[in-house]
């Protein structure tokens, strides 16, 4: 029912030339593939060299962060309307590195995520506790809030639109993921509160798994009924194994 999503998070990696030599290969790889979803989103500077470069593809374009305003005296702040333009259809949101390394507030990732919507980008919105929480037993509590504040302004008519990403922030970049069971058991969880706010919507709403996914850890994942895709941080900058992740999630989809 709902078709699995895999987006890969370029974090501040690759210059233009080398950004352009991997979207090459996962056109390669990719290009034409039904079924799943693959968005790819490189640091603001390849945007628009990547947007050309993948006219024609399947493969989406994302951007990892954006402002809320639609232009205006923002230094250092990219619009969304200026992401439109170069090709973006997707916006990675409330990403914990910038939430916890950046300052970035539920207050903020609120209106980002409203503004995505206004002006056509699809939000992929970010939600994770640290591990500080989790051991605090806080888990349900930080991801409600950070949720809940996500989806304030986002009305009925859009919540379909909407893809979250389960990050757990101490699962990020150090080769040790979640388990499946607790990524599904979130993810239900995350759908269960969705549905509160949006009813019948929620149930297109697509809910990933982000956090040392790699061709390796992918199954686990992408066995998982709640769990329809995943971010994708480092393995993401390797095009056989960003493209096995997409083939690992197509296929645990299709299968029975
Ligand atoms: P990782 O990053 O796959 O390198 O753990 C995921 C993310 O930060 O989105």
């Amino acid at each position: 029912m709902r078709t699995p999503l895999v987006a890969g998070n370029w974090k501040m990696h690759l210059r233009v030339r080398e950004a352009l030599d991997l979207v090459g290969a996962l056109r390669q790889a990719l290009d034409g593939l039904a079924g799943v979803e693959v968005v790819v989103c490189p640091p603001f500077t390849a945007l628009a060299d990547v947007g050309r470069a993948l006219a024609g593809s399947t493969i989406g374009l994302g951007a990892q962060n954006v402002h809320w305003a639609p232009q205006g005296p923002f230094t250092g702040e990219i619009a969304a309307p200026m992401l439109r333009e170069v090709g973006c259809t997707h916006v990675i949101v409330g990403h914990s590195e910038r939430r916890h390394g950046l300052g970035e507030t539920d207050a903020m990732v609120q209106r980002k995520v409203a503004a995505a919507l206004a002006h056509g980008l699809v939000p992929i919105l970010c939600v994770g506790e640290t591990l500080a929480e989790r051991e605090a037993g806080r888990t349900e509590d930080v991801l409600a809030a950070q949720l809940g504040a996500g989806v304030a302004d986002v009305g009925a008519a859009d919540a379909a639109r909407l893809v979250v990403a389960y990050e757990p922030v101490w699962a990020i970049g150090i080769g040790r993921p979640a388990t499946g069971a607790e990524a599904n058991r979130v993810a239900g969880l995350l759908r269960t509160w969705l549905g509160e706010r949006f009813g019948a919507a929620a149930a297109t709403v697509r809910v990933l798994y982000g956090g040392s996914v790699t061709p390796e850890t992918v199954g686990e994942f992408a066995a998982q009924p709640q769990v329809d895709g995943a971010l994708v941080g480092g393995a993401s900058l390797q095009a056989e194994a960003f493209a096995s992740i997409v083939r690992a999630v197509l296929g645990a989809r299709v299968a029975p």
